[in-house]
């Protein structure tokens, strides 16, 4: 089986989980934080190349504000939880987003994950953090001012640069988000109703599979 270069991940449906357990939202974000680490070593494990995941959209702003708190705090507790761990993986972590609209306590972690883990020779993992779409887009366009509009400048203005492969969105819901609105132009899409806590290497196979039996034609002809 050919495994694609760059997956990225949507990871949504913790709150319906918890839910439909009678658990607070809270404890679905917090089985989807152990859910996203083994997925990590999961996937640095087979060797893939790249892995972009959506954890905190730009939009996720605007949910009430104990849920935010508690999603923030989870970041801290994490960091301090699973530092080494992931260190010790060697994921090489590139943190995407609006980087101004986090806590300083929050924009320093994401600073020393990214010092620690750059000259890691394992996955390429980008966090998408107060990550919007169209925001990195902006972004972009802006570091280009003066210069000529191409496609291959913008690529590689871009923070995430690598194209995806395959996209896989957990929680049942078929839509982007506002993900990575450029990098995915060509991109496989893979939708799965498993809610993100319950998301396991065998779900992560089955995208893969799905992968695999797609033509990838990118409008030529085979
Ligand atoms: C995804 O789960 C995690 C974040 C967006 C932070 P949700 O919190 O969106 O869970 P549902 O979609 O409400 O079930
Ligand atoms: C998308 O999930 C964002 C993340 C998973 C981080 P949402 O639950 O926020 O998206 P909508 O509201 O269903 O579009
Ligand atoms: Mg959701």
């Amino acid at each position: 089986m050919k495994l694609p270069k760059h997956v990225a991940i949507i990871l949504d449906g913790n709150g319906r989980w918890a839910q439909e357990k009678g658990l607070s939202r809270s404890q679905g974000h917090q089985e989807g934080v152990k859910a996203l680490v083994e997925l990590i070593k999961y996937t640095n494990s087979i060797r893939l190349e790249e892995l972009s995941v959506f954890a905190f959209s730009t939009e996720n702003w605007s949910r009430p504000k104990t849920e935010v708190d508690y999603l923030m705090g989870l970041v801290e507790k994490g960091y301090k939880k699973y530092q080494k761990e992931i260190k010790d993986l060697g994921v090489k972590i590139k943190v995407v987003g609006e980087r101004e609209m986090l806590k300083p306590e929050i924009q320093k972690i994401a600073q020393e994950v990214e010092d620690a883990t750059k000259s890691n020779k394992g996955m390429n993992l980008n966090v998408c953090f107060s990550y919007g779409g169209k925001q990195e887009l902006v972004r972009t366009f802006k570091k280009l001012e003066g210069k000529e509009i191409t496609i291959k400048e913008i690529q590689n203005n871009l923070d995430i640069n690598n194209d995806v492969d395959l996209l896989i969105r957990t929680g049942g819901n078929q839509r982007i988000s506002n993900f990575l609105i450029w990098q995915l132009a060509y991109a496989e899409l893979y939708f799965t109703d498993v809610y993100f806590p319950d998301f396991k290497k065998e779900d992560f196979d089955q995208a893969v599979l799905y992968y695999n039996n797609q033509e990838r034609r990118f409008g030529g002809l085979k």
